[in-house]
Order: structure tokens, then C-alpha cells, then sequence
């Protein structure tokens, strides 16, 4: 690997720079991932088509100095796979053509077979690697079984929690293991690095919910992953979730890093947690603007890492269309310039 800080960094080992990628890094705040969308016509198109992934994983990798690629997919693959239909509608977001309405909906899913129902994001995945050269490692991902579990039902997790709890269970059982077959499926055809995004965990809105309700699954995937996949380090994004959750995901084994959204004070998560490697957490509203207010921001962030060598920068949450692409670069100098 030609820059390996992010591993150097991972594996507690010394970086020469703190590493930072975008989360959404290929989106539309590019001028060439809109020529492309233009053209394939639908974000499904591109998510599935093998040469189309691996050129638009490349284009950020292009054109900035990033310290890692992020396979070019979407979490919502998984439920799209059981058969729920995916969906994306402008302005609206994804969706489901077919959402979990009553427990026989349940009933009817499968666990989809990794080889063959993800060949797509496989070959992908290989274009990928042929196309990087080794200049960065490659990012897989997935979400969390909660995650996932809020664009499939038509009603709220709690709503099931409360009145089918048991079909609610079944579902994280069958979800996790979707989850872990997918995320093995991407390490071994040669990510070096997997995120897990628990963008929506504050569905469950108490400690002691996410305590019954996601922390079991998610230990169950990372220890499956840690078993099959010893060598690749594990990302666990956090959002909208409180320092109690927090601490609880930290106590997690073997997840080598928790990624944090802005909000997350890290002077503070650093203090109860001396050792953790943390990634995070800028505001991603500080690219619309100026460079004066991103370096501003930057240098706001940089201060409250108080241990440079276990941290990996990035967003609180992925960049929006709105971002000014040379500020995402002034973004990167600013944080290679730092001294760690
Ligand atoms: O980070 C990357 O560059 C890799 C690609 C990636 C996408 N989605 C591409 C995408 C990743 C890692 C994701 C994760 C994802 N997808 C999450 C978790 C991260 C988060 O934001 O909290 C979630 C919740 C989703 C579901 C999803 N996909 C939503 C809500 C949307 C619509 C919002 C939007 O930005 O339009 C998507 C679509 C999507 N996924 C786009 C991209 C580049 C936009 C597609 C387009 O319109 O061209």
C-alpha cells in the first residue's frame, strides 16, 4: 500500500500525517459524479454496475489528496436483496416499494446468499482494487441491524418493540446475519477496512432499549468479523446518540474504532476512554461557505483531539451537495499540515 497512514493508524502503530477521508466522498458535490448520474441515469444504475463503482470510488481519490477509498454502494442494498424493493425519489430519498407493514411481512424475508445476490458490489469491489493500484486502502460497509430496520418498517422500531416483540427480535436475527455475511463477503475480496453506520440508533431512544434492542447484534457481527476477519479493522459510526450509548459502544470488543458525529464533544469521550482510536466529527455545513470559517472550524476540531496519533479525521456526518469542492481540498491540507 502506497499510503497506509489510516492503518498505521488503526493498528495503533505511528502515522507520519492524521489520515482523513469524506464520508459520501463520491457524491453529488462533484462536478464528474453528476456527468456520470446524467448518464447511467438512476443512483441504483451506478451502485450496480462494476466499472461504474470503481470509477466513481476513484473519482475523489483523483482529485484530492485522501488517505482512503470508500467502495461506492449504499447500506440499503441489504433490505433491496430481501426483496423490499429500493427506491430512491429526488428530494424524497430512499424507499421501499415493498415496506415491512404486519409480522407475516417478516415471516416472508430471507437472508439473501452473499456470492450471488451481491456479485455486483463483489465485482465491484474488484474493478476497484485493479483501478486503485494500492495508492489508498479500500473502505466496505455496511449498517446496523436498527438501521436497516428503519427504512424497512412502515412503522416505528419502537412500534414493533412495544406490540410484536418477539417478530421485531426475529428481524435484528436475520438482519445480523445479512450483515455479517455481507461485510465477510467484502473483506474477502480485499477491502482493507469495513465501516458499520448506525445512523439511526437513536430510534431507540433510551440506553437501556439500545442496551437490549442493538448492542447484542452488534457484538454478535463484530465478534463474527473478528473470528473470519482478524486482519481488518472495524469503524462503528455513531449519530444523534448520547455519551451513555456511547460509553456502551465502546465497551463493545473488538470494534477498533468509533467514529462520532459533530455534536459528540471528543475532549470529553477521550477522557473515559484513554486508548479508543476515534474518527470525526466537523460539521459538514463548514464547506458551503468560506475558508476562513472551514479553517476556522478545522483548527476548532484539530484543538480537542488531544491524542493526534488515535484519531482519524473526517465529517460528523457525509458531505452534502452543497459543499465547494476546493474547500474540500483546503479541508485536507489543513489537516495534513497539522502536526501530530
Ligand atoms: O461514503 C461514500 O462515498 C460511499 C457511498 C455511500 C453512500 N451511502 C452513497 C450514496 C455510503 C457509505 C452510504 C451510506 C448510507 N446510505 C447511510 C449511512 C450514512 C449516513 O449518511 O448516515 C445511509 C443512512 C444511507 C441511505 C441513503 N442513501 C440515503 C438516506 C440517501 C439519500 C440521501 C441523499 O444524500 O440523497 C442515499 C442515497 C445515496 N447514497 C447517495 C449517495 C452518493 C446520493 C445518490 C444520488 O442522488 O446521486
Amino acid at each position: 500500500m502506497r499510503n497506509n497512514c489510516i492503518l498505521k493508524v488503526l493498528n495503533h502503530q505511528s502515522s507520519p500525517r492524521m489520515p482523513i477521508w469524506i464520508m459520501r466522498q463520491a457524491g453529488r458535490y462533484l462536478p464528474e459524479y453528476r456527468a456520470i448520474r446524467e448518464k447511467a441515469g438512476s443512483f441504483i444504475a451506478m451502485i450496480k454496475n462494476p466499472e461504474l463503482v470503481a470509477e466513481i470510488t476513484l473519482q475523489p481519490i483523483k482529485r484530492f489528496d485522501l488517505d482512503a477509498a470508500i467502495i461506492f454502494s449504499d447500506i440499503l442494498t441489504i433490505p433491496d436483496a430481501m426483496g423490499l424493493g429500493l427506491k430512491f425519489e429526488d428530494g424524497i430519498g430512499p424507499s421501499f416499494k415493498r415496506p415491512i407493514v404486519t409480522t407475516n411481512d417478516i415471516d416472508k424475508l430471507s437472508v439473501p446468499d452473499p456470492e450471488q445476490d451481491f456479485k455486483y458490489l463483489s465485482d465491484g469491489i474488484e474493478c476497484t482494487l485493479e483501478l486503485l493500484q494500492s495508492r489508498v486502502p479500500l473502505i466496505g460497509f455496511s449498517a446496523t441491524p436498527i438501521t436497516l430496520a428503519r427504512y424497512m418498517l412502515q412503522e416505528s422500531p419502537e412500534h414493533w418493540i412495544n406490540n410484536h416483540p418477539q417478530q421485531f427480535h426475529q428481524l435484528m436475527r436475520m438482519l445480523s446475519a445479512s450483515i455479517k455475511q455481507y461485510l465477510l463477503l467484502q473483506a474477502n475480496h480485499g477491502v482493507s477496512i469495513l465501516q458499520i453506520f448506525d445512523s439511526w440508533g437513536n430510534h431507540l431512544s433510551t440506553p437501556e432499549l439500545y442496551n437490549t434492542y442493538a448492542i447484542p447484534y452488534i457484538t454478535e457481527i463484530i465478534q463474527y468479523l473478528h473470528n473470519h476477519a482478524p486482519e481488518v479493522p472495524v469503524i462503528f459510526y455513531t449519530r444523534h446518540l448520547n455519551m451513555q450509548v456511547l460509553e456502551q459502544i465502546a465497551n463493545i470488543p473488538h470494534i477498533t474504532a468509533l467514529a462520532v458525529d459533530s455534536p459528540i464533544d471528543i475532549i470529553q469521550l477521550r477522557q473515559s476512554n484513554p486508548t479508543i482510536i476515534l474518527q470525526g466529527n466537523l460539521n459538514p455545513s463548514h464547506l458551503n461557505n468560506s475558508a476562513e470559517e472551514l479553517t476556522q472550524a478545522t483548527k476548532q476540531v484539530l484543538q480537542s483531539i488531544t491524542n493526534p496519533e488515535l484519531h482519524i479525521f473526517n465529517l460528523g456526518q457525509g458531505i452534502t451537495p452543497s459543499a465547494k469542492p476546493e474547500l474540500v481540498a483546503h479541508l485536507i491540507d489543513l489537516v495534513h499540515q497539522f502536526e501530530t
